[in-house]
């Protein structure tokens, strides 16, 4: 994992990064290092504030969730009820969604940042207990956080007396099992519980009733981590750069056919241009863009003619997409749609919790037929039945709106986007029975991926 520097653009003249300024390499930085360069001072700033002006702080700062939906986070923490405790914190650090991987680095690098953050916001909602939710598959991430948990205990961070100011915190370090639905916050909760990990209907929602039916509020890591970088500096230095209602610098994770993938700290104001080619240096072999999937594989994608649009949640909203857990996936013009589609709608049919009927099956059957398309087994009619299903945008077809979590969506917007985006890509594999992308190095066979060792290859192969 690199954790990437920034070129010299004019856009990003005084901007500065905070969350990892120069750690280039992979090392956990101690409580001591921490303490030398500021660590903890937010937490002085917290401890000398009413919760509510603390609240209205990252209401301010215009802060909005860095998970996924980009829900105001000051706003959320309002909706907790007056005088109800216990009340909880519940960090969501599950980081499953393809192409992000932003989290690891925050935690496994300056872990203490996000205690940091967490006391502040404990402070904020009037909370003392938080619980860090970890995907199960990052095990240093578990083992860093732990240890620096440890380290804050036994500094006096954490405790029954943070930092000899008489309030309590105390931090819980928990691994999930490696379940993609783990990282919905109802299903998170659920399975922080001890039971099986499916997501509830909402409302209510876990600010009201969370975690052992108690208030709840869960944000992910980043977005905690901001709640103290906000504190020490200020409202006005996190919205210093803004495009609308996107403030605040964030993690975006760059995977895919650019020269410079990496994890790069960047403002809201760049456009995808920008990005791709002065941030991540350009494409691979100076090849041609084809398509992005600019916001972790749940998001519509968008193509070389949306260039211009920014990186910011409003930008890519207004070309159809979404900016989601800002994991941008670049895709040359060697990638075959159907077979970068048909990868997708494996993933979602196989994380699907099966709770409800429209995800549970919807997802099948489009994995179904996206993947006989990309084997050459497509019939006519298939692209209809898949626009029936998946629908032509939102809250159309028959997943979308109509399942009890947003996964059912998630796995039907890359399909719908896909269809709009590469009609005639896919119109080609079912007419001539084949596909013209020579560079696959999986192939289907089935319903599974196989690579280029297993012994039946389907008759048209790919070399
Ligand atoms: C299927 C699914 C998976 C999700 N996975 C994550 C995840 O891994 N990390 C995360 O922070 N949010 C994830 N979310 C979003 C959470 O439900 C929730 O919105 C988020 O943790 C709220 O934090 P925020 O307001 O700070 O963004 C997921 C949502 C869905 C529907
Ligand atoms: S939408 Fe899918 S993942 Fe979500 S509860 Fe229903 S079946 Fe489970």
């Amino acid at each position: 994992m690199t954790v990437s520097t920034l070129p010299d653009l004019p856009a990003l003249a005084e901007f500065e990064r905070v969350f990892l300024p120069n750690i280039e390499e992979d090392k956990t930085e101690t409580l001591e290092e921490y303490l030398k360069v500021g660590g903890y001072e937010a937490v002085k700033i917290a401890l000398a504030k009413k919760p509510e002006e603390i609240t209205e702080i990252i209401k301010d700062s215009g802060l909005r969730g860095r998970g996924g939906a980009g829900f105001p986070t000051g706003m959320k923490w309002s909706f907790l009820p007056k005088g109800a405790h216990p009340r909880y914190l519940t960090i969501n650090a599950d980081e499953s969604e393809p192409g992000t991987c932003k989290d690891r680095p925050l935690m496994e690098q300056r872990p203490h940042t996000l205690i940091e953050g967490i006391i502040c916001s404990c402070i904020a909602i009037e909370s003392e207990k938080a619980f860090i939710y970890i995907r199960g598959e990052y095990y240093k991430s578990a083992k860093v956080m732990q240890d620096a948990v440890d380290e804050a205990y036994a500094a006096g961070i954490l405790g029954d007396n943070v930092m000899g100011s008489g309030k309590r915190v105390d931090v819980v370090v928990h691994r999930g099992a490696g379940a993609y639905i783990c990282g919905e916050e109802t299903a998170l909760l659920t399975s922080l519980e001890g039971y099986r990990g499916y997501p509830k209907l909402k409302p209510p929602f876990p600010a009201i009733k969370g975690l052992y039916d108690k208030p709840t509020i869960i944000n992910n890591v980043e977005t905690i981590v901001s709640v103290g970088w906000i504190l020490k500096k200020g409202a006005d230095w996190f919205k210093k750069f803004t495009h609308e209602r996107s403030t605040g610098q964030r993690l975006l994770c760059v995977s895919g056919h650019v020269k410079k993938p990496g994890v790069y700290e960047l403002p809201m104001t760049l456009t995808l241009r920008e990005i791709i080619y002065d941030v991540c240096g350009g494409m691979r072999n100076d090849h041609d863009l084809k398509f992005i999937i600019p916001g972790g594989s749940s998001v519509p994608w968008v193509l070389p003619e949306h260039l211009d649009a920014t990186w910011s949640m409003e930008g890519l909203a207004a070309v159809g997409s979404s900016l989601g857990s800002a994991g941008m996936m670049v895709m040359d013009h060697t990638v075959c749609p159907v077979w970068a589609l048909a990868n997708l709608s494996a993933f979602y049919r196989h994380e699907s919790c099966g709770q409800c009927t429209p995800c549970r099956e919807g997802s099948a059957w489009l994995q179904k037929i996206v993947m006989r398309i990309e084997r050459g087994e497509g019939e006519e009619g298939d692209l209809e039945t898949l626009r029936a299903i998946a629908g032509t945008g939102p809250n159309t077809g028959m997943i979308c709106g109509k399942s009890i979590c947003a996964l059912g969506d998630a796995a039907a917007w890359p399909v719908s986007s896909a269809l709009n985006c590469f009609w005639d890509d896919f119109e080609e594999h079912i007419k001539t029975k084949g596909c013209k992308y020579k560079n696959k190095r999986y192939w289907m066979q089935d319903d599974r991926f196989v690579n280029e060792t297993y012994e039946h290859k389907p008759s048209w192969g790919h070399h």
